[in-house]
């Protein structure tokens, strides 16, 4: 198989734990695969506009009867989807906001969901999932506290099953999450835990 990577951050901090964690991975699955092509974008800092009425008008006008006007406003949604079907493989980094996912994320997830392009619809049916379920996803994320399986936190925790109904619902079956949490935790503890990501990345990025 050929592997292709679509490697994606979205913390708005320009010291961010999870872009840097996520940059670190894809440096080492790139050196693994050196001839998978990388395709990159910082959404944290130039994020994708979320729909907004162009954008829905245009999405609701059958392809064929799209004017200029409307393809202009699907442009950033139509290049994300494109470069989410061609990769393989693709790291998503994250911060949690408010339990949750930050508005960057959504608004690119918002982007993605879409009829025909990300999942197919029949009235009679229901909807289906167009995504291939063979491509691989990994989402790195940090956040100020801990919510590993068995702690009072994890019931909070809103982002990681959003992003596995989310994606899933567009065919996604092969979703991974590494956490780096208690980033507000007492320096020593943090870093342990951010070390703990840290191996955890090292240990699969070759074989991923
Ligand atoms: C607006 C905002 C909301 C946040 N909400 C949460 C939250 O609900 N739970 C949490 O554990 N941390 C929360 N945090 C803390 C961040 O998730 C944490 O600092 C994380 O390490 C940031 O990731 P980054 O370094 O990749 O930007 C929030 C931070 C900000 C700025």
């Amino acid at each position: 198989m050929t592997k292709s990577l679509l490697f994606l951050t979205f913390s708005p901090r320009s010291d961010s734990t999870s872009s840097a964690l996520a940059r670190a991975f894809v440096d080492q699955w790139a050196a693994a695969n050196p001839d998978a092509p990388v395709v990159e974008h910082d959404l944290g800092q130039t994020p994708i506009a979320g729909p907004d009425q162009p954008w829905i008008e245009a999405n609701m006008t059958p392809k064929d009867q799209r004017s200029t006007a409307h393809h202009a406003a699907l442009a950033a949604s139509d290049k994300a989807i494109a470069e989410l079907h061609a990769a393989t493989h693709v790291v998503l980094a994250t911060p949690m906001f408010n339990f949750s996912a930050p508005w960057q994320l959504k608004g690119y997830i918002d982007n993605l969901v879409r009829v025909n392009e990300t999942f197919g619809f029949d009235p009679k049916t229901g909807p289906t999932p167009l995504l291939d379920p063979k491509k691989k996803m990994k989402v790195i994320w940090s956040s100020a506290f801990d919510y590993t399986a068995g702690t009072d936190m994890n019931a909070l925790d809103q982002l990681t099953p959003y992003i596995s109904t989310i994606f899933g619902f567009m065919g996604l079956r092969d979703i991974s999450f590494v956490a780096s949490g208690n980033a507000w935790a007492p320096a020593e503890v943090a870093q342990q835990f951010r070390c703990k990501a840290q191996t955890e990345l090292g240990n699969a990025a070759a074989a991923w």
